[in-house]
């Protein structure tokens, strides 16, 4: 049966949840984040979500990620720090994922065994973890104690669910809500108008966003943006709810002046600073 409409997350929302920088604040008020992201073929993955991830509220970061995909970040995100060849370190458990205060996995990465090891190996920890991209598989996701949160795109939810993206598309909320609550984990489903799904059942709806965000690398910004609102919101539900929100206002920021056809991944960032004082 269609279920009624879900709400807005809207402007005022945002306003009304973001947190303030203490004044007393120091980087380890904001812990430390731990990004698993980009190969040897995708290394740009990892520098745009690191990009997000630095610009959202983050003490530190630490990128896991190739050799080969560090040397062309490191010149343009110095301020990360890094454990190389991190995916395969963390699979095999001689990487430890203890200090960290959130995680995210997936941008730029392949859906293979050792994606899937690093993914199980995070999920006994007990941090928030998203879930993005290569990480996105047809699994089951073991109770525990911090969120999991799942970002797929129409294609990577119906590798996820079974369903074809025509009939996952025309009750985008519905199925959300529907297997966030199957798998016991948060459903970001991007795409126009963004839905939120918890476990919990509450649903929301991101206004924000347009067309220039039909781009590659869009989406590995967005798990960037989310991992740094983990590390500085206390709540977790806000944190994902306000990068989604922020990511697309980076979005109309820019049609404002700017064709959609134009839009870069890694500008998205830039446009954040400006885009995020306006809410505060
Ligand atoms: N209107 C509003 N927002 C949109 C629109 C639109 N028409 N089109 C896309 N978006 C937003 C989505 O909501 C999402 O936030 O742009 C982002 C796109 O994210 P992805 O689809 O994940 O794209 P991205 O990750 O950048 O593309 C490359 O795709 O298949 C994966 O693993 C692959 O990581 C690789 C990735
Ligand atoms: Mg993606």
């Amino acid at each position: 049966p269609q279920k009624e409409t879900p709400s807005q997350w809207t402007k005022e929302q945002v306003k009304a949840t973001l947190p303030e920088r203490d004044p007393n604040s120091h980087k380890g008020s904001f812990g430390t984040a731990l990004l698993i992201a980009g190969t040897k073929e995708m290394p740009g993955a990892a520098l745009l979500a690191g990009l997000g991830a630095m610009r959202s509220g983050v003490g530190k970061l630490v990128i896991a990620t190739e050799a080969e995909a560090m040397a062309m970040i490191v010149p343009r995100l110095p301020e990360a720090t890094y454990v190389q060849n991190g995916m395969q370190r963390i699979a095999e458990q001689l990487a430890s994922v203890d200090a960290y205060r959130a995680a995210a996995i997936g941008p730029g990465t392949e859906p293979d065994r050792m994606t899937e090891d690093a993914l199980s190996v995070l999920l006994e920890s007990s941090m928030p973890l998203i879930v993005d991209a290569g990480a996105l598989s047809r699994r089951t996701y073991a109770e525990r104690q911090a969120p999991v949160i799942l970002t797929p795109h129409p294609a990577e939810f119906s590798r996820i669910t079974g369903v074809a993206v025509d009939e996952l598309q025309k009750h985008r909320a519905d199925y959300a809500a529907e297997w966030a609550e199957k798998l016991g984990v948060a459903i970001v489903l991007k795409g126009q108008n963004t839905v939120t799904a918890f476990q919990d059942g509450e649903v929301w709806i991101n206004p924000t966003g347009n067309s220039s965000l039909a781009k590659g690398g869009t989406g590995d910004t967005l798990a960037g943006i989310m991992l740094g609102m983990l590390c500085c919101h206390n709540d977790w539900k806000h944190a994902v709810l306000n990068a989604v929100h922020m990511h697309g206002a980076c979005a109309d920021e820019w049609t404002k002046t700017r064709s959609p056809h134009t839009l870069l991944a890694h500008e998205l960032a830039e446009l954040l600073p400006e885009v995020w004082a306006a809410f505060e």
